[in-house]
């Protein structure tokens, strides 16, 4: 029996598509594994009223490593419509599997690394006096995963007792004649062992890849508390780490900044929210959706998806044309996290070649619009991508 078994998650639509792709290049690579498909997404909500299995669950929490494709997620009423009749009414209610999985498995630790490969077209290029200079972004953000504003703790008309709690708030004042259904509660919580340890992994991984500083993306002068909180112990735990500058930006700031300076950022970390948009603002940088990788860790859990959705426009393509490099770096990722860095490395230098050279670039590194047309137009396909790759690695 191989030494790793990994929960193959590959839910909806395009997800479908690059999950296998990944497993080429993990088998390509010989990393020693077991894979066992697991249901998730949609489908499963729509015919059993829930998008995450109990099955799925049991495998992640027995395997310990999942590997996740994307998943279809839609608003509470559009979802709650299209459930199988004979479950309507019955009290299901949709919440995204990625998020609830994030939760069940506190995998507080997301990591989103954006790094740019040199020769891809999709990198960000910057006007000087005289033409354009190509930055390169090496930003790796640590994205708190489990609190903030992704907990769900929210309310249309707040129960009574949760009115009366937030009364005995001199600045709910101006809320209180508000009629319960016209009032919307969304809350934000933080909490100090969350932040301690998005913010350690974050220097530990500084510490470990050599990058100069962290900084704390926030917005600690409206949002006191919580993310005031995550600024006091971020300089609390500086003191373990005193070669590492951190610095703090705000969030509003630091995307007006995104394209003037990417190249000074390393390390970044941000609670839930802050990090979701920090991290798409940087892997728009370095190629958007076809190349954003990321790990969900936790204690003993961890999942590795593509940032991107499941795209359904392209889901049904034959041949598929979706970019699958990103999720073949998650899938490096979950090499890293086990311990197999040269695997890790090797994959993500044949993906470097691969772009440097340009001879094979799906649609989306042509700048092309989406669609069976494109691979008339010099797009490659899914799979010839992933040819390309394990003809690199090999
Ligand atoms: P999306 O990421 O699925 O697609 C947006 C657009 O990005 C696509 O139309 C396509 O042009 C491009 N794109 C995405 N992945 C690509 C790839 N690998 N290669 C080339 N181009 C790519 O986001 P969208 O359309 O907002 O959402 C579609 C569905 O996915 C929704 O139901 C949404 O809720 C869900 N979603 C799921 C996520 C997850 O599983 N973690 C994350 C984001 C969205
Ligand atoms: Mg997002």
């Amino acid at each position: 029996m191989a030494q790793h078994t990994v929960v193959a998650m590959p839910g909806d639509g395009i997800g479908k598509v690059v999950l296998p792709e990944a497993r080429r290049v993990l088998d390509a690579v010989g990393f020693a594994a077991d894979y066992v498909h697991a249901d998730v997404g949609w489908d499963c909500w729509i015919q059993q009223g829930n998008a995450l299995p109990q099955r799925t669950i049991d495998l992640l929490a027995r395997h310990e490593l999942g590997l996740f494709g994307a998943i279809t997620s839609k608003p509470k009423a559009a979802a709650a419509a299209e459930l199988r009749p004979e479950l309507r009414g019955k009290g299901h209610s949709y919440f995204s599997p990625i998020v609830a999985l994030r939760q069940r498995f506190d995998l507080d630790v997301c990591l989103r690394p954006c790094r740019s490969f040199p020769g891809n077209p999709l990198n960000f290029i910057r006007r000087r006096g005289d033409g354009f200079e190509e930055p390169v972004v090496d930003a790796v953000i640590f994205r708190q995963n489990t609190e903030g504003e992704y907990t769900g703790v929210e309310w249309t008309d707040p129960p009574q007792a949760v009115r009366a709690g937030l009364a005995t708030h001199a600045k709910f004042k101006p809320f209180v004649e508000t009629p319960g259904a016209d009032l919307a509660l969304s809350t934000r919580i933080f909490t100090r062992r969350a932040c301690r340890r998005i913010l350690t992994a974050g220097f530990e991984y500084a510490r470990k890849h050599g990058y100069r500083s962290v900084t704390v993306c926030e917005k600690p002068n409206v949002l006191r508390e919580t993310s005031g909180m995550m600024e006091e112990e971020a300089k609390r735990i500086q003191a373990d780490f005193r070669e590492i500058e951190l610095y703090s930006t705000n969030i509003d700031a630091q995307l007006m900044w995104l394209t003037k300076n990417p190249e000074d950022y390393g390390v970044i970390v941000a609670g839930n929210l802050f990090g979701d948009i920090v991290s798409d603002a940087f892997a728009g940088l370095v190629g958007g959706l076809g190349f954003a990788a990321s790990g969900n860790i936790g204690e003993t859990v961890a999942v590795f998806e593509p940032t991107h959705g499941s795209a359904p426009k392209y889901a049904a393509l034959e041949p598929p044309i979706v970019n699958p490099i990103a999720m073949i770096l998650s899938a490096a990722m979950l090499l890293d996290h086990v311990g197999e860095t040269d695997k890790a490395q090797r994959v993500r230098s044949a993906v470097a070649a691969v772009v440097q050279r340009g001879a094979v670039r799906t649609y989306d590194m042509l700048k092309l619009p989406g669609g069976p047309e494109a691979i008339g137009r010099g797009a490659a396909t899914t799979t010839q991508m992933t040819d390309a790759i394990l003809a690199q690695l090999r």
